[in-house]
């Protein structure tokens, strides 16, 4: 069992690069199944939720080739199957963004009931639904969903009960092959969703109103491959910028799109933390203890519950109580029991924590139960008097490339041991990920 070993108390200092952005990548290499013909992805991150992704691609019969260089090179000529495989689904939720795209290209789709991150129950509901209302018959059993469209889907008027970020964009594709007009209202407004429409219009979509509430799918008859680069990953940033001003001290993070990062950019102010925009560089500069603030998260442009967990480490060690509400998910506070190990005051009610600081946090084992109380946990060992050691690692190399050499490079006391050496004779060592290029 890989761990991640944090002497806490150094304050951080330098630049941090960001990726592209996990959440946008996974439903673009999706969305690939629908272009008849080359497609080649840039500014990919070697993340396992992307391998993952191409794996599922691969095992469809596609022809998927990852490069060194951050590249994804999809041939969709053929798509010679349309189950997805069970292995992968139940290993990553995301890969039932394969459905829409499957069910447009070749009429029908079998996904697996999905497994993922453990945070509520996620259901797909919203996304059956607007399959239904395109013209396709849903048929659950033996743990898989079926879906069958007799001819080509049909446009039609989609309206989601809550903007979800993976029913807007399944929806989304496989509208966009679908007879006639679409409309999906109270869409999910996130930028990777935009991107998602970026790359899909690339690839000779018609669509209207990507990153508003109201999107228009005109359908057409074929889509081609396309070139595209993914946007940088905000909650990446997001995650630094919370690093250092929980830690102290002074960093650039970049590249950074920093309008998808308004809302974390406004509550780091509010807790007194300097943020400057530069072009695509973001300033972040903390000397004091932080304030303590009230968080809601919402769906963008609102808070994101992808930061919630790491606002909640830097709210722990604030000069009084706050209040964060998680409106998202249901069931998203899984790192509180481990923060409180570590010495934080949290009690949670329903679905609202209260923070009681400032506490004075102690290094001390503890585990991740998802990828972003993953974040949450390494943050507070930034902060924690003493060692901490993390384990759960499977979850933070879904979303974050190299985060122990990344913040090694701004000055923490971080390292990664394998699991067969002992914490004190370990050496630096690098997120060891799947190997790119292992897929053709
Ligand atoms: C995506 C992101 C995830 C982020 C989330 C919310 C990816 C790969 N993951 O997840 O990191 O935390 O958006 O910003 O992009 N819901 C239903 N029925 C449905 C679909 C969703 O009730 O059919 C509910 C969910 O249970 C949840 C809420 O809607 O409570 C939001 O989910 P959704 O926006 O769909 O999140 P994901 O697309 O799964």
């Amino acid at each position: 069992m890989d761990r991640i070993i944090i002497n806490g108390g150094h304050r951080l200092a330098g630049r941090v690069s960001v990726e592209g952005a996990k959440n946008a990548v996974l439903p673009i290499i999706a969305a690939s199944l629908l272009g008849g013909g080359l497609s080649m992805l840039k500014g990919i991150p070697p993340l396992q939720d992307v391998y993952t992704m191409s794996e599922v691609l691969s095992r469809l019969g596609l022809q998927v080739r990852l490069n060194g260089e951050g590249e994804v090179r999809v041939d969709a000529s053929v798509v010679p199957a349309a189950e997805a495989p069970y292995d992968l689904v139940r290993k990553m939720r995301a890969s039932v963004l394969v459905m829409g795209p499957l069910l447009a290209r070749l009429g029908r789709a079998v996904v697996p009931l999905p497994g993922g991150c453990a945070i509520g129950t996620r259901p797909i509901d919203l996304h059956l639904k607007g399959f239904e209302a395109l013209g396709a018959t849903i048929d659950i059993g033996a743990g898989a969903i079926s879906l069958t469209a007799p001819s080509r889907l049909k446009g039609a008027r989609l309206y989601l009960d809550f903007p979800s970020v993976g029913a807007t964009e399944n929806l989304l594709m496989a509208a966009t092959l679908a007879w006639g007009t679409s409309v999906i209202e109270n869409a999910a407004e996130e930028p990777e969703v935009v991107d998602l429409a970026m790359y899909l219009q690339a690839m000779g979509a018609r669509i209207h109103g990507a990153g508003t509430r109201v999107i228009t799918v005109e359908g057409v008859d074929a889509l081609t491959g396309a070139e595209h680069h993914v946007i940088p990953d905000r909650i990446e940033a997001g995650t630094y910028l919370v690093a250092v001003a929980a830690a102290g001290g002074e960093a650039v993070i970049a590249p950074v799109i920093p309008e998808h990062l308004k809302a974390v950019v406004a509550k780091l102010r509010e807790t007194g933390t300097a943020v400057e925009e530069h072009g695509y560089e973001v300033w972040v500069s903390m000397r004091d203890r932080p304030a303590p603030i009230d968080v809601k998260t919402l769906p963008y442009p609102g808070f994101p519950t992808d930061m919630q967990a790491q606002m909640m480490a830097l709210l722990s060690v604030a000069s009084g109580t706050s209040v964060v509400a998680e409106t998202v998910f249901e069931n998203r506070f899984m790192h509180v029991d481990e923060l409180n190990r570590m010495g934080a005051r949290i009690s949670i009610d329903g679905r609202t924590a209260l923070i009681r600081g400032p506490a004075r946090l102690a290094g001390a084992p503890v585990k991740a139960t998802d990828l972003r109380a993953g974040a949450a946990l390494i943050i507070a060992g930034l902060i924690a008097e003493g060692t901490t050691e993390v384990t759960g690692l499977n979850h933070i190399d879904r979303g974050y490339v190299d985060v122990v050499g990344k913040l090694a490079a701004l000055g923490a006391d971080v390292r990664r041991v394998p699991s067969q050496q002992a914490a004190t004779e370990s050496p630096v060592v690098t997120l060891p990920l799947c190997e790119p290029g292992r897929l053709s």
